[in-house]
């Protein structure tokens, strides 16, 4: 496994550590599928590995999502026994509530899986923040590709208590530069809001992912609010570091899937 290291400076008075972890897709229980086991395995032992290091180095655990590929009582029973009752946030993934990642799922199943996955992690699981060492880290569900008006006055609440903002979700403000590589490698950018000239190239599939008007209204807000000054998320399995307009950092991390990564974050 290997472990990235980046900085963000917001000129706190005392620097604090995270370690940003994304996308261990625990497998489907499909005893049918050999790949599962190997697979299962090698995201079980960098999910252990990551989690010691955090623990040697003393960084606080921000998993952005995809922790597995679908629920199953295996995968819930994984999560329960790696993460018993430490304190992280967590920002869920598509996959972790719907099946096949949202592709021709429909709404009560997607309702249904998300009540049932949800006791298995720390804290709500559609909106959620913590001060810790001095940031404000916000956990926003937007999975399902939508940020809705309530997290939206949720995180301008967050935004009034006067600390910096780090937001967690699992799904990456789309540019330009990022969809471009992550097309680079198959039919669909999996980004927040993909531009139209994008979705055109989009499977029908994916079109799902067009942006409605409350999402585009809350993505101006994040990009222009001074205070957030960065995105933490997964998703697209890449590593990758950007500006966005407006100033805030966006930081991917990729996950088991891509080989085995995790990222050491300084906040400072
Ligand atoms: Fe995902």
């Amino acid at each position: 496994m290997e472990f990235l290291k980046s900085t963000i400076k917001i000129g706190l008075e005392k620097p604090v550590g995270f370690l940003h972890i994304s996308d261990t897709h625990l497998p489907k229980d499909d005893p049918a599928d050999e790949k599962n086991g190997e697979f299962r395995a090698k995201a079980e032992a960098d999910l252990i590995e990551a989690l010691e290091y955090a623990d040697r180095n003393g960084l606080y655990v921000l998993h952005t999502g995809d922790i597995m590929t679908y629920w199953n009582e295996k995968n819930l029973k994984t999560i329960d026994r790696l993460f018993g009752s430490r304190d992280y946030i967590f920002a869920v993934g598509n996959h972790d509530f719907c099946h096949e990642g949202g592709y021709f799922d429909d709404p009560e199943n997607i309702e249904r899986n998300i009540k049932l996955v949800a006791p298995h992690f720390p804290h709500n699981l559609v909106f959620y923040a913590k001060v810790i060492g001095g940031v404000n880290v916000v956990s926003v569900l937007n999975g399902f590709f939508r940020i809705s008006e309530g997290q939206l006055e949720m995180l301008r609440a967050e935004v009034a208590k006067g600390y910096p903002v780090i937001l967690c979700m699992h799904v990456p403000f789309f540019t330009q530069e990022h969809a471009a590589a992550r097309l680079a490698r198959g039919n669909c950018a999996h980004l927040l809001a993909p531009t139209e000239e994008y979705l055109a190239c989009y499977p029908e599939k994916f079109q799902f992912q067009r942006a409605d008007e409350m999402t585009l209204r809350a993505m101006e807000y994040i990009k222009s609010e001074p205070a957030i000054k960065a995105i933490i998320a997964g998703h697209t399995h890449m590593n990758w570091e950007e500006v966005l307009d407006g100033g805030t950092i966006q930081i991917v991390t990729a996950g088991t899937f891509e080989g085995g990564y995790a990222r050491e974050i300084t906040v400072e």
